[in-house]
């Protein structure tokens, strides 16, 4: 069923098929892939961190030849990655270029108070700054952010508005794995799109579109389509982010390599996992070293979700230094539910407009569950629709706000090896049932919701308080 679900939205049975054009052949593998800035920080003090943000209108040739108009952070689409350490106090200043429309940069899995969180509540009216600033208490991970108005949030990140965000702390430091950026450790923001016979990205909600999520019928990866990448001859580092509005990837290399996956949403798996493929729903995020060794300069490696091309590595010179795949990474401490530990359940239920958790749809006037201020939680999630009794049977990533959380179960049972680390998103296949835990030690309001854009715009959300 897994697969078949999968299948049902690929890129050759795009739901919005009949309004767009693929990219002809000829663009295929032509295109550098971009490595997008490391945004300055502009504060000289050691355990300070300032950085300015601009959410801006723009155009880019996603085709040869056309220019199509986009939305990007300090550029023309997606935005520049932040490097900050743990334990560093970081002040962002926002501005809202967007012209006439609100805006919001909510930090997605980190762990910091309501108050600078970025969701629906931080809107950022056009022309004004808003400048959170909070310390960074979490271990080393690869995060991102974008925007989170109300309602409007699909739009945005669709046309271009999303980033993302690594933290850095003693362990990933002293870990002898590759972490020069842009050399031997490469952001892989992997997206879908629609551009239309003009060129242009298409965000006109249908009956499909509505119902499944936004898909498209053209994969990007930081922005460009099959793009290609030189990569040293050795031990390279990807930091994977499925940044699209809806669609699953089912990642894989081709020729039979493999990947060792070493961190998941929230930081480092205490050992790696070595893999055959990779299943990310939206939002979610993977750390994967790949061993480019027995290959010969020259030689191309793909990468594929399922049977279609996303990017090209191609073998460059040996690496400089000698990386390991290390037996271990790092310790997490399990969480142990408390005796008498609050129990919360959510039910992922709904179709179209009127898609709901536990009945409800999004209300800013509402608060839905009240947490005490580092109180240890145990949250059941269940994905009602199992697509049986005439349900669509509709995937659902949960993703809760200001937390990272740990898996008790899934369907009953202990969760797979790379999902036994820290994580902010997961995903709930139609009829999955998973049980998380948590410590809720950041105060304030904050969203939780299903990470399919569109789902999550139309009310597939509410909203948690901890004090
Ligand atoms: Cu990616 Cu409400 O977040
Ligand atoms: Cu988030
Ligand atoms: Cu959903």
């Amino acid at each position: 069923a897994f697969v078949a679900l999968l299948s049902g939205c690929s890129f050759n049975q795009a739901p919005d098929q009949d309004k767009v054009s693929s990219p002809p052949p000829e663009q295929k593998g032509k295109n550098a892939l971009p490595i997008p800035p490391l945004l300055e920080d502009k504060n000289p003090a050691d355990d300070v961190a300032e950085f300015y943000l601009k959410a801006q209108k723009s155009t880019k040739s996603f085709l040869d030849g056309v220019e199509t108009e986009s939305y990007g952070y300090n550029g023309d689409y997606l935005g520049p990655v932040i490097q900050v350490q743990k334990g560093e106090q970081v002040k962002v200043h926002i501005k809202n270029e967007l012209g006439d429309e609100e805006t919001t940069v909510h930090w997605h899995g980190l762990e910091v108070p309501g108050s600078a969180d970025g969701g629906p509540h931080n809107a950022i009216k056009p022309n004004e700054i808003f400048s959170p600033s909070f310390t960074i208490t979490q271990p080393a991970a690869t995060l991102w952010y974008h925007p989170h108005p109300l309602h409007k949030t699909g739009e945005q990140v669709y046309k271009g508005l999303a980033g993302l965000f690594y933290i850095e702390d003693e362990v990933s430091n002293r870990l002898n794995i590759p972490k020069s950026y842009g050399e031997n450790d490469f952001p892989i923001v992997i997206q879908d799109r629609n551009l239309r016979e003009d060129g242009q990205l298409s965000y006109d909600l249908n009956m499909m579109s509505l119902m499944h999520g936004m898909h498209g019928d053209t994969p990007l990866v930081n922005g460009v389509f099959d793009p290609y990448l030189e990569v040293p001859q050795g031990k390279v580092r990807l930091r994977l982010l499925n940044g699209s509005n809806a669609r699953i990837f089912q990642l894989k290399l081709s020729k039979d390599n493999h990947f060792w996956q070493i961190a998941s949403d929230g930081g480092f798996l205490e050992k790696p996992v070595k893999m055959d493929q990779i299943v990310l729903g939206p939002a979610e995020r993977a750390e994967m070293i790949v061993d480019f060794s027995q290959y010969k300069q020259g030689d191309k490696v793909q990468l594929f979700d399922q049977d279609v091309r996303l990017m090209n590595f191609i073998i460059g010179t040996p690496e400089k230094e000698k990386f390991e795949i290390p037996d271990q990474l790092t310790t997490i401490e399990k969480i142990n539910p408390p005796s008498g530990t609050v129990t919360r359940t959510f039910a992922f239920q709904g179709m179209g407009n009127s898609v709901n958790i536990n009945g409800k749809q999004m209300d800013m006037n509402r608060i839905d569950e009240e947490v005490q201020l580092n109180a240890t939680e145990i949250w059941e999630i269940t994905n009602i629709d199992n697509g049986m009794m005439g349900g669509m049977g509709m995937p659902h990533p949960f993703h809760p706000h200001g937390v990272q959380f740990q898996i008790l179960e899934r369907n009953g049972k202990e969760p797979p090896e790379n999902e036994q680390g820290w994580k902010d998103t997961i995903l709930l296949m139609p009829g999955d049932k998973v049980k998380t835990i948590a410590t809720f030690k950041k105060d304030g309001v904050f969203m939780y919701h299903c990470h399919i854009l569109e789902h999550e715009d139309a009310g597939m959300m509410g909203q948690f308080e901890v004090n």
